[in-house]
């Protein structure tokens, strides 16, 4: 396996399939359609934004980025997304996070119709991850989807191994402990008030460090035999410009098996399961 595990190599692997998918969609008269609904002009959702919609755009979908001022009024925002749920010709809606402080209040969670939504963040959606499912025909949160898709595509077997993953988010941390666990690992979720994390990262395959604290984890959190897997969901913007993931990637690289690194690696798998979970979307309407 390789030692560093990219994102690139999946997605040109897999980008075919996406496109050959949307191609019969289309000779069945379905056109998927994204709605990505942006508000206020946060930077990293501004940029998060732009790459979902040129990579649905690559696959042949269609993807706009609606963009509403900071200053919509809740009745606005809400009617915006009901217009959308209604409409047949749109396939799949996400609500970009955070929303700005104005609306902030407002729980999205259930605002997207289970059916159109690509984050998989419905309840219906979350329910059918607890019950057990895979992800392969149902919409479940993309960066664990990603994850999978990591693995499968590297040859990282998630059956019967050891999984630590450290965050416990809703968007990350906590589908993703219920996704693995479905695809027979034995999962560990820790978080900040775990107790001895180091002892849990150390007995783990695989670590998966989702918590957006740059650099928090060093090498002595992993064994030093060349046995261990590690991928890094964390994405924090450095005062001295890029962005750096929850590892210390150049001081822990030489004593793992393999790692993602920061930037290249799962940011662009999440991005690839939104595209996956549109044309999913789009095949159920029919
Ligand atoms: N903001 C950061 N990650 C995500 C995500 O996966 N979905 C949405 N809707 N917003 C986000």
């Amino acid at each position: 396996m390789e030692k560093i595990l990219y994102a690139k190599p999946v997605i040109d692997n897999e980008i075919e399939v996406l496109k050959k998918k949307c191609l019969e969609l289309n000779s069945k008269g379905v056109h998927p359609s994204l709605k990505v609904i942006l508000v206020g002009e946060d930077a990293g959702s501004v940029i998060y934004t732009r790459n979902k919609k040129r990579f649905c755009e690559k696959i042949g979908a269609d993807c706009e980025i609606v963009k509403l001022d900071e200053q919509v009024s809740e009745n606005d925002f809400l009617e915006i997304v009901a217009n959308y749920n209604n409409d047949s010709q749109v396939h799949g809606i996400l609500i970009q996070l955070p929303l700005p402080a104005s609306l902030s209040h407002i729980d999205t969670t259930n605002l997207v119709r289970p059916e159109k939504d690509v984050d998989g963040f419905h309840f219906y959606n979350v329910a059918k991850l607890f019950a057990g499912n895979k992800g392969d025909k149902e919409l479940i949160p993309c960066t664990p989807k990603g994850i999978v898709t990591m693995c499968r595509h590297y040859g990282i077997e998630l059956e019967g191994k050891k999984v630590a993953i450290v965050g416990r988010s809703i968007i990350v941390g906590k589908p993703l402990s219920l996704l693995l666990t479905n695809h027979n690992a034995t999962v560990t979720l820790a978080h900040s008030r775990t107790a001895n994390l180091k002892e849990i990262t150390r007995d783990a395959d695989i670590i998966i460090t989702a918590i957006g604290n740059p650099k928090m984890f060093g090498k002595e959190y992993f064994r030093n035999d060349q046995s261990q897997i590690v991928l890094d969901v964390g994405i924090s913007s450095m005062p001295e410009g890029g962005i750096a993931g929850d590892c210390d990637f150049h001081q822990i690289k030489d004593q793992l098996k393999a790692i993602t690194p920061v930037p290249k690696g799962i940011g662009p798998m999440t991005i690839f399961s939104v595209a996956q979970n549109l044309l999913q979307a789009s095949e159920n309407s029919l």
